[in-house]
């Protein structure tokens, strides 16, 4: 095997033309024209949103990253062993933090990392990172949204891991969940594996909690939502004129965030020609976040064609990390 090339060590192929990279205007036409009101949780992750989500993510309400953090470095070593993998693709993975760990742990089997993000800034920053600590490691990043460029990665080098962490599987509701995770399967030969973080049901006040924080950051982060519509579609949201609200559905076994409108407020939205009213207390959802029992993760994935190898969770079972093979 001749040595790789520097120049090869780092592909980014885009998908995406600046304007479209988040499809706002499209989904606000869509979402506030409902008779409920709502809008898809993409849309918070501005510069400004995702800097909310940083601070979010290092709360002590916040469980869920450490507690995926601490199962990732506990146990990354025998994921790696188990699937074989000498290609890790991770779906919007943000910071290159969880790619590192298991690359570290992988020891050198893993030959390409393919990273799926919507952010090419975000996606070249962390690819840059990653080929200086891993000087025999091939970048390929794709730039684009993992629910709609799947069909761009590129030809598998060998046993392929698709990683999609964080809990962000909990942003789609149930229907989409599961088409969703059929488009995953999609990339995956059979004995290919997917390792999906989610998070788990447990007692109520502690998902409460973790999306009611004392300082406020994740109200604050609700309502940066509509600071990017009125910077991006030149809408006139009074921000301030609602509230952050976050509550358990039981039934559903998920979080919902919504911004309620505490007086009533007509918005003009120009980019769209649009003028928006809401009543007094009517409220907007912006984010499910679904938690998962075990049983419902066995059941997604299986109906995706996919088989739960490995449910790997912490001692408190709060969150947990599927590893499942495709059948
Ligand atoms: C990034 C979707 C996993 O649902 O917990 C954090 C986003 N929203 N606090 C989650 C979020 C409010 C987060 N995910």
């Amino acid at each position: 095997m001749t040595p790789h090339a520097s120049a090869d060590q780092l592909i980014v192929e885009s998908f995406l033309s600046e304007r479209e990279e988040r499809s706002l205007a499209f989904d606000v036409l869509d979402g506030l024209t409902k008779p409920f009101k709502e809008l898809p949780p993409k849309h918070f992750y501005d510069a400004r949103g995702s800097e909310l989500f940083e601070e979010i993510c290092a709360l002590p309400e916040y469980y869920p990253t450490r507690t995926e953090r601490a199962i990732l470095q506990d146990r990354a070593a025998s994921i790696m062993e188990r699937t074989g993998a000498v290609e890790l693709v991770e779906l919007g993975p943000g910071a290159p933090d969880k790619a590192r760990v298991l690359l570290d742990a992988a020891d050198g089997q893993v030959e390409r990392y393919v990273p799926v993000e919507v952010s090419e800034a975000a996606l070249r920053a962390s690819a840059e990172t990653l080929v200086d600590e891993f000087p025999a490691l091939r970048v390929h990043g794709v730039v684009g949204d993992f629910e709609r460029h799947l069909g761009k990665l590129p030809t598998p080098l060998g046993p392929r891991l698709v990683a999609f962490l964080g809990g962000t599987i909990g942003n789609f509701p149930p229907g989409s969940r599961r088409r969703f995770l059929r488009q995953v399967r999609a990339v995956l030969r059979p004995g290919d594996w997917l390792l999906l973080g989610a998070d788990l049901v447990k007692d109520p006040a502690i998902v409460e909690a973790a999306y009611n924080d004392a300082r406020g950051i994740t109200a604050e982060f609700n309502r940066n939502v509509l600071r990017v519509l009125n910077h991006d579609l030149a809408a006139d949201f009074p921000v301030d004129a609602f509230e952050h609200v976050a509550f358990f559905d039981p039934r559903h076994e998920w979080i919902e965030m919504r911004l309620r409108a505490t007086r009533p407020c007509s918005v003009w939205i120009a980019a769209l020609n649009l003028r928006v009213e809401f009543a007094a207390g009517e409220e907007l959802r912006t984010e499910i976040s679904a938690k998962f029992t075990p049983r419902r993760l066995e059941a997604d994935l299986h109906a995706a064609g996919m088989e739960l190898d490995e449910l790997l969770t912490d001692e408190e079972e709060l969150f947990s990390l599927a590893l499942a093979r495709a059948a």
